[in-house]
């Protein structure tokens, strides 16, 4: 990407609309607090901590959206599809026939989920948690084998904070901290006393471009002690074919969610795109083993940004970059992790080699 830092996806509209039922819990970023009658006290069960400042939706889109529509080529940051409407859309995404990830990282868990447990993770930290739906299965095996934490760690408060309460109620013998916070700033603030495993599955680190993904490893490692453990899920170099379809289903799903981004802005920043004359494409890099997502102008136009005072023109045809999702092979991740420091301890794949789960150790 041209643009530096590029974080990723949020499910943001609680946040931005404090009025909702899900606002911050806390002014304050670094402020911890329990979420019933016990706030605050080292006892209340789920404890949800936001690190996020509260202008930072504010702050980040206008300077996220600012950089990327005056940039060449234009693109937009990936961070803004998951409001609620986009939240939903991808949740209908991960349910899509032509969508494969998500069904074969949750055939390896389950198959592995002994083994992840026989780590001896005592604090478990999930980057990018979601709905923390696959990650049950690991809970379930891991409660009995010395978990006493589990940290889901996502910018996405709403989903963040209805996900603790009823992992409170699913496993009453685990801890639950959640973070509201980004694991570009973020990172390392987390519980400590303990082995520490970090997940980071669903393949997010391949929204990650080279540079970030370097920068994103050192900084947790630097977070890490020897002997704590990185369980990472990556999906794998394919067919084109299926790659593609992938992120250009038929029933025009993953079209709908990338379009949701050109909604995200003109509601957040009074603009005007329209969604019509935009179309979803998705394109198989070779060279940079990556899926590429862009929003393409179907005609020459111009968009008017007013909160930041911006006019844009589009060419007819001309691409905007929305997203990536890098495609990894072993050699190639193992490589990038040693270069971190970390060792490569186990690679599963699912029964059609389609998608990787790792577990490497700090050296
Ligand atoms: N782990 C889930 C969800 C993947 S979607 C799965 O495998 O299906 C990516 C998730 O990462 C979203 O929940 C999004 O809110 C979160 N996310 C994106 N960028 C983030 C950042 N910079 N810091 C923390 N969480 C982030
Ligand atoms: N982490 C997911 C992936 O790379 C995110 C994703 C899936 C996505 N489909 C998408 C992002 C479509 C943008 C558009 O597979």
């Amino acid at each position: 990407m041209s643009g530096g830092s590029r974080p990723m996806s949020t499910e943001m509209e609680p946040i931005l609309n404090p009025t909702t039922g899900c606002s911050p819990t806390s002014a304050d970023a670094g402020t911890v607090a329990g979420t019933d009658a016990g706030a605050g006290s080292p006892d209340a069960n789920p404890t949800i901590e936001v690190r996020l400042a509260p202008d930072f939706f504010d702050r980040s889109i206008r300077a996220d959206v600012g950089r990327g529509l005056t940039s060449t080529p234009k693109e937009l940051p990936p961070k803004w599809f998951y409001d609620d409407r986009g939240s939903e859309l991808f949740d209908r995404i991960t349910r899509l026939p032509e969508y494969y990830p998500t069904r074969r990282e949750w055939e390896i868990l389950r198959r592995e989920a002994g083994h992840i447990a026989d780590f001896g993770a005592e604090i478990f930290i999930e980057l990018g948690s979601g709905t923390s739906e696959k990650t049950r299965t690991l809970l379930d095996a891991m409660v009995g084998s010395g978990l006493r934490t589990y940290v889901p760690f996502d910018v996405s408060e709403g989903m963040l904070s209805r996900q603790a309460r009823s992992l409170v109620d699913e496993y009453p013998d685990l801890r639950v901290h959640a973070m509201v916070a980004d694991f570009e700033h973020h990172m390392g603030t987390w519980p400590s006393g303990g082995r520490h495993l970090v997940a980071f599955l669903g393949g997010t680190i391949g929204n990650l471009d080279p540079g970030e993904r370097k920068e994103f490893l050192a900084e947790l490692v630097s977070h890490m002690a020897p002997g704590d453990g990185l369980l990472l899920g990556t999906d794998l170099i394919k067919d084109p074919g299926r790659l593609v379809a992938a992120y250009d289903d038929a029933e025009g799903v993953t079209a709908s969610f990338n379009l949701n981004v050109l909604r995200v802005i003109n509601r957040e920043l009074h603009a005007d795109f329209d969604p019509d004359r935009f179309a979803h494409r998705a394109h198989w890099n070779t060279a940079e083993h990556r899926i590429e997502m862009y929003l393409d102008s179907l005609v020459d136009q111009r968009v008017t940004v007013r909160d930041l005072g911006l006019e844009v023109e589009f060419a007819a045809g001309e691409a905007m970059l929305t997203e990536i999702s890098t495609k990894f092979d072993r050699a190639e991740l193992s490589e990038e992790l040693s270069r971190a420091g970390l060792r490569l301890e186990h690679f599963w794949t699912d029964d059609a080699g389609d998608f990787a789960l790792s577990l490497s150790v700090m050296t």
